[in-house]
């Protein structure tokens, strides 16, 4: 006999699994599990979720459980630690549909201090639901349908407010074909509210295998508070043995399709709560005529509550709408909005034989999806999880910043969210730093201190935000990348016990930066540098012709104009000693200029002021124009580049000020009298000849360890119409702007991109000549001097914007009109 029941039992799953392959793809957790087993009542294959969960929670068994289901004999509770969230991981298929199902049973409780849960559930950093537990023989259950928007979901329990959270099951089902299709699944899961089978034959749920994908659809039966109450009077059940042909779209059970309830009085009418609305609303309802009606009866009625103009009119003819009796109509609304009490109400219209009828109900609410962390800030999360085999902080889970953040990382509160801090010193991570890292542009603290990083750092030049950045005590090797000089709001870099290699970035080393590096032993300061790339070093030597050239034409100018006589010396200062260029706090030369009363200059690129610092040294303080238009960066370089220019024919700068609104440039002072002798004192300087200004050119040029950022920095000043701010900013004022312009605009063609378009010796000198001319022409006829000069700084102008911008559309860069 017992074999003969077994060998039955046999044949019952057999027969399930071969009619229904879905069963495999269903994942079906029993949360505190102990072990896998195959419920034999519905041939589903349950498993322990002991793998998954080893790190959090504990098993513990249930006191009282409803019934003797398996996966309810025990329950998962987790620690109550509001700042802890706990996921389950499942894989699914991007862009599939899913029912996702989490089920909770508390049973009866434990101790006098046992309470009832009160907790929150997420998938993914969407807020699935509130789970307050108030009857512990009662199975809770949540359902969501999906698509699912990736790989994997979470689904995460956390931020209990009383009790221990807790879960008993997890289930995943696939949806086939297009069910539960929306025009709104980009953005919005499927809460389900309520899915009753009206004229149900027990207070059993009807689900697998009677539902293929595992549906719940409660019984009508099962009464409870605010749950189907107000029932019309006449209200019959009725059922049907015969086949139901359910192929529409969302495919309700059969056996759900063949009971139904129908209004003998003419009236069915019900009341019933819905979790968490008012909200908008799929509703579905789902009819088949399992009454044989006679030729001359009918079954016509109307939908009078809720009021929804469009529907309430409509006649309901079911056999009518399905196209014949024993065929599922399932009419629907795909948003709807309904209140937390939902009232409906179906009434027969006059000329109808038979009352009205309803099978079954569904009703989902729309969840917005709420962002989950930028996909590159996870993706960089994760690599560096890998790299350590600790076990405590690599296994959180879930989604890193919602609905509580890793505590190993901080987040902004954007949409979706970014890491903005990662906290991992001294946590065992071997390996080299990932590069993913150079996506997390949110990103304003690493903390990778005290770990067994090896390998080079990954370019993390767009790390823009970053302000501390700690890799001390690792093995990093490698150069120190020039990037991190360019980080504009750096202020913390602790690079120490490292394998460091290289120079250091010189920004680094004068920027205001708690920089430290020591431990380094392959890691020195940068020394100078003697580039003369072809056209770079042309360049540079024709800044520097450029910058003699306006001594020049200011000494001829004054000459012309003048013909005064001055007796004064030497107007060229001896050579005075290469010092880099360093950081002056603004306070500083505040105090140096008496709060910038002394004017002595004013130009294009802002004004000049006399100061005399602490030391006795006296300064010319140039605070830069439109110093929010000009980058941090920029000025940076500006200043790196004219650290570099030493020359005794030029003004050394000294320092620089980098406030928040301003950008400050300090010179020496010259200290032979007042600014007015200075000037005047050039003037009887005998013009250099040109092979003097060739030496001079060629001195500055060595000075100046050309690098690519002259051309970056030469084109953008001129390029604005700033050739001034190049100048000794106490010529200003005494040379004719277009005179520079002619020598600019030869000194920049050496940076075209094709050999021949640069310029032969003898254009430098012609256009050195003209200039000299527009000098002199300058005080003789000065309005045709001015309108040559408009349209050559027109040309050289629109000649810089081709080199920029090249126009795409000839094919190949011009050579400038000369
Ligand atoms: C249960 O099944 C899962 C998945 O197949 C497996 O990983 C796990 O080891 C099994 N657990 C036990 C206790 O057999
Ligand atoms: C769902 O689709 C799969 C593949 O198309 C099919 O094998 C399976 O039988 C379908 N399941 C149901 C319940 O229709
Ligand atoms: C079906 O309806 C008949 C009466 O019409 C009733 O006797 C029977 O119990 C019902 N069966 C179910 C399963 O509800
Ligand atoms: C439903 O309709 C309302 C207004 O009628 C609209 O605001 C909303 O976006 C629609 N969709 C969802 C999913 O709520
Ligand atoms: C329908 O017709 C049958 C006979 O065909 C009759 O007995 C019955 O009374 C009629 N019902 C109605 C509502 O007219
Ligand atoms: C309705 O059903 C009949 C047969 O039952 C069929 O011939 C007819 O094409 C169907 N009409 C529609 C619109 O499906
Ligand atoms: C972790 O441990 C495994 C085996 O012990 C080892 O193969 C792997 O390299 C380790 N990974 C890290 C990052 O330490
Ligand atoms: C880093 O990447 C930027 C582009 O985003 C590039 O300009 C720069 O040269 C790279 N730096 C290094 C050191 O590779
Ligand atoms: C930096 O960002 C720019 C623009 O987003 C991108 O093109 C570049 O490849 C990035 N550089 C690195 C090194 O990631
Ligand atoms: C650091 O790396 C270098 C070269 O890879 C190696 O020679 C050295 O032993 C390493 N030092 C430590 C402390 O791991
Ligand atoms: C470098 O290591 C030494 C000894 O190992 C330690 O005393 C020192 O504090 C470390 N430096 C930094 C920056 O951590």
């Amino acid at each position: 006999m017992v074999l003969f029941s077994q060998f039955l039992l046999i044949i019952y799953l057999l027969f399930l699994s071969s009619v229904l392959c879905q069963v495999t793809e269903f994942i079906s957790i029993d949360c505190g599990g102990t072990s896998n087993y195959t419920d034999p009542s519905t041939g589903l294959a349950w498993i322990s979720d002991m793998g998954m969960m080893s790190h959090h929670g504990k098993s513990v068994q249930v006191k009282n459980p409803n019934g003797d289901w398996m996966q309810y004999q025990k329950r998962r509770d987790f620690p109550i630690d509001s700042t802890k969230k706990y996921c389950y991981t499942l894989s699914t298929k991007e862009r599939r549909r899913y029912i996702v199902r989490a089920t909770f049973q508390y049973g009866s409780l434990g101790s006098d201090q046992d309470t009832y849960p009160k907790f929150q559930l997420y998938l993914d950093a969407t807020q699935w639901s509130t789970v307050t537990v108030l009857d512990g023989s009662r199975v809770y259950v949540k359902e969501m349908i999906i698509r699912a928007p990736s790989n994997s979901i979470d689904v995460c329990i956390c931020c209990a407010t009383t009790g221990t959270p807790f879960i008993s099951t997890l289930e995943l089902r696939p949806l086939n074909l297009s069910m539960y299709a929306t025009d709104f699944e980009d953005n919005f899961f499927l809460k389900v509210a309520s899915r009753i089978n009206f004229g149900a034959p027990s207070k059993d749920a009807i689900r697998y295998p009677d539902d293929p994908y595992d549906r719940i659809w409660e019984s009508d039966l099962d009464k409870r508070q605010n749950f189907l109450v107000g029932e019309a009077p006449g209200t019959v059940r009725i059922n049907t043995s015969k086949n139901i042909d359910i192929r529409t779209r969302e495919y309700p059970p059969v056996k759900v399709m063949q009971t139904a309830v129908v209004g003998t009085q003419g009236v069915l009418s019900y009341r019933l709560n819905l979790q968490d609305f008012p909200a908008n609303a799929r509703a579905y309802a789902y009819f088949a005529e399992i009454q044989d009606l006679g030729p001359n009866e009918t079954r016509k009625f109307k939908l009078q509550q809720p009021y929804m103009p469009e529907y309430n009119n409509a006649v309901l003819n079911i056999a009518e709408n399905a196209n014949g009796s024993h065929t599922l109509y399932e009419p629907s609304h795909m948003n709807v909005t309904f209140n937390f009490v939902l009232s409906f109400r179906f009434v027969k219209t006059r000329d109808s034989t038979h009352g009205p009828l309803l099978s079954a109900i569904e009703i989902s609410k729309y969840q917005k999806i709420a962002a989950k962390t930028e996909r590159q800030d996870v993706t960089a999360l994760e690599a560096l999880c890998s790299m350590s085999n600790a076990s405590g902080w690599t296994n959180d889970g879930g989604d890193p910043c919602i609905p509580v953040h890793w505590d190993w990382v901080t987040c902004s509160s954007s949409t979706p969210p970014r890491i903005t801090k990662i906290a991992l010193s001294g946590k065992n991570i071997k390996g080299q730093i990932p590069s993913e890292l150079k996506n997390m542009k949110a990103l304003t603290e690493l903390w990778l201190d005290d770990n067994s990083l090896t390998g080079p750092l990954p370019n993390m030049s767009n790390l823009t935000n970053l302000k501390i950045l700690h890799l001390e005590n690792n093995n990093l090797t490698g150069a120190l990348p020039s990037y991190l000089g360019h980080l504009s709001h750096l202020q913390e870099l602790h690079i120490g016990n490292n394998s460091f290699g290289g120079e250091i970035p010189r920004t680094l080393l004068t920027r205001k930066i708690n920089f430290k590096y020591e431990n380094n032993p392959e890691l020195h300061k940068q020394r100078f540098k003697f580039i003369f790339g072809s056209s770079i070093g042309v360049l540079a030597i024709l800044l520097v012709l450029f910058l003699g050239s306006v001594y020049l034409l200011h000494n001829l100018r004054r000459k012309i104009s003048n013909q005064k006589n001055n007796e004064k010396g030497d107007s060229f200062r001896t050579n005075t000693k290469p010092l880099a260029a360093y950081y002056i706090s603004l306070s500083e030369l505040e105090e140096a200029t008496s709060i910038f009363s002394k004017k002595i200059g004013k130009g294009s690129f802002g004004s000049v002021y006399y100061g005399k610092m602490k030391d006795g040294k006296e300064v010319a303080v140039k605070i830069m124009a439109e110093a929010a238009s000009h980058r941090t960066q920029q000025f940076v370089t500006e200043v790196a580049l004219l650290s570099r220019i030493h020359h005794r024919n030029l003004v050394p700068l000294i320092g620089y000020c980098e406030d928040e609104h301003q950008h400050m440039l300090v010179y020496e002072y010259m200290h032979n009298g007042t600014l007015g002798d200075r000037i005047h004192g050039s003037v009887n300087q005998k013009p250099l000849d040109w092979p003097a200004r060739l030496q001079i050119a060629h001195d500055a040029a060595k000075d100046f360890g050309a690098d690519l950022n002259i051309v970056h920095w030469a084109r953008s000043l001129i390029r604005k119409g700033d050739v001034i701010s190049i100048v000794d900013p106490i010529l200003l004022g005494n040379v004719k702007i277009e005179s520079i312009w002619r020598i600019a605009e030869v000194a920049i063609q050496c940076v075209k991109q094709q050999g021949y378009s640069r310029p032969r010796m003898q254009d430098i000198v012609m256009a050195i000549q003209d200039a000299i001319k527009i000098e002199k022409g300058s005080d003789q006829k000065s309005s045709s001097g001015d309108s040559d000069a408009q349209s050559s700084r027109k040309t050289l102008l629109s000649s810089f914007l081709e080199i920029e911008n090249p126009d795409l559309s000839n094919g190949y860069i011009e050579p400038s009109a000369r």
